[in-house]
């Protein structure tokens, strides 16, 4: 797949890593879920920074608690220690009218990795899309149908399709509203959480080059989620790999491919087939995975 992409990493300026350009701060994010002996702890002590117009790309086995990382930014997992600092707000300490307040502004989006669970079957696309714009509720039905064109136009997507529903769409043609209806928002970040991962491969190939797109020419930055190494090394500045609640590596994308630190990373880049073209060393990543097993 990622013969069909850049097999660099995007030759953008870095940006300047200061407070001004931060967008998302996680400092010592703790979750568990359960209670009393049943506790079970899923994220251990996370800190992440995200740039603006940055593409992060955060990596990690099922079962890494990648998820629950996304949702922990959405407040939708149990947080038990630690911030979480969005364009200088700590999000994480909003409640009520506030954090709806912050909801409504649509700055943050996500998309997650079946459409068919985001969309409402019983409603059409034009106004899934519109519905971030109704509840901001500033803007005529005109207003609202520009918008909701522009943004199904701006994912590949013609705008009649707005009267169909999502039943009668592809895969690739729901995720793609999916992401419109994040869009129409105007996001700074887009958190996506294994946005290809339900898609075919032809599909995929062309969602990731819309998203690779959509960061290069709108600026917004993304947390691109995936247990596939392969769907995020063409399209991440960063990579971030989540190995068992915990972050073990960081760094950009082409040293954390040729000069892997941690076992599971060095696992990940061995049997990831684009980047050794087939000739795993089974020797070598037999004793990785035994270094790991000792981890446990
Ligand atoms: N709502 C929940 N209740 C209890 N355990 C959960 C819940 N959601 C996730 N987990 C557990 O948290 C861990 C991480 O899950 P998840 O964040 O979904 O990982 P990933 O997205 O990397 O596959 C898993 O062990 C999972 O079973
Ligand atoms: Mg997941």
């Amino acid at each position: 797949m990622l013969d069909d992409l850049d097999s660099q990493a995007p030759q953008r300026a870095s940006p300047l890593q200061d407070d001004d350009t931060l967008l998302l701060r996680l400092r010592g994010l703790e979750v568990s879920y359960g209670s009393g002996v049943e506790k079970k702890r899923i994220l251990h002590s996370i800190d992440l920074d995200v740039f603006k117009g940055e593409t992060v790309g955060l990596i990690g086995e099922t079962g890494s608690g990648k998820t629950t990382l996304v949702r922990s930014v959405l407040g939708a997992a149990p947080m038990t220690g630690g911030t979480i600092n969005f364009a200088q707000v700590e999000i994480s300490a909003l409640k009520g009218r506030a954090l709806r307040n912050f909801r409504r502004g649509g700055r943050l989006q996500y998309v997650f990795q079946d459409p068919l669970l985001s969309l409402d079957p019983d409603v059409s696309v034009g106004d899934s899309v519109a519905e971030g714009l109704r509840i901001q509720a500033e803007l005529n039905q005109e207003a609202i149908s520009k918008r909701v064109a522009a943004a199904l136009e701006s994912v590949g997507l013609d705008s009649e399709i707005a009267i169909r529903h999502p039943r009668e769409l592809s895969g690739g043609q729901r995720q793609r509203v999916v992401i419109a209806r994040a869009l129409v928002l105007e996001p700074t970040l887009l958190l996506l959480d294994e946005p290809v991962s339900a898609l075919d491969s032809a599909s995929r190939v062309q969602i990731l080059r819309l998203l690779k797109t959509l960061g290069r020419e709108r600026g917004i930055a993304q947390v691109f989620v995936s247990h596939d190494l392969g769907s995020v090394a063409g399209i991440a500045d960063r990579i971030v790999v989540l190995y068992r609640g915990h972050i073990v590596e960081s760094g950009p994308t082409m040293q954390v491919l040729r000069y892997p630190q941690h076992p599971y990373t060095q696992l990940l880049v061995g049997s990831a087939p684009s980047l050794t073209g087939g000739a795993a060393d089974r020797k070598r990543r037999n004793e990785l995975r035994e270094a790991l097993a000792d981890d446990a």
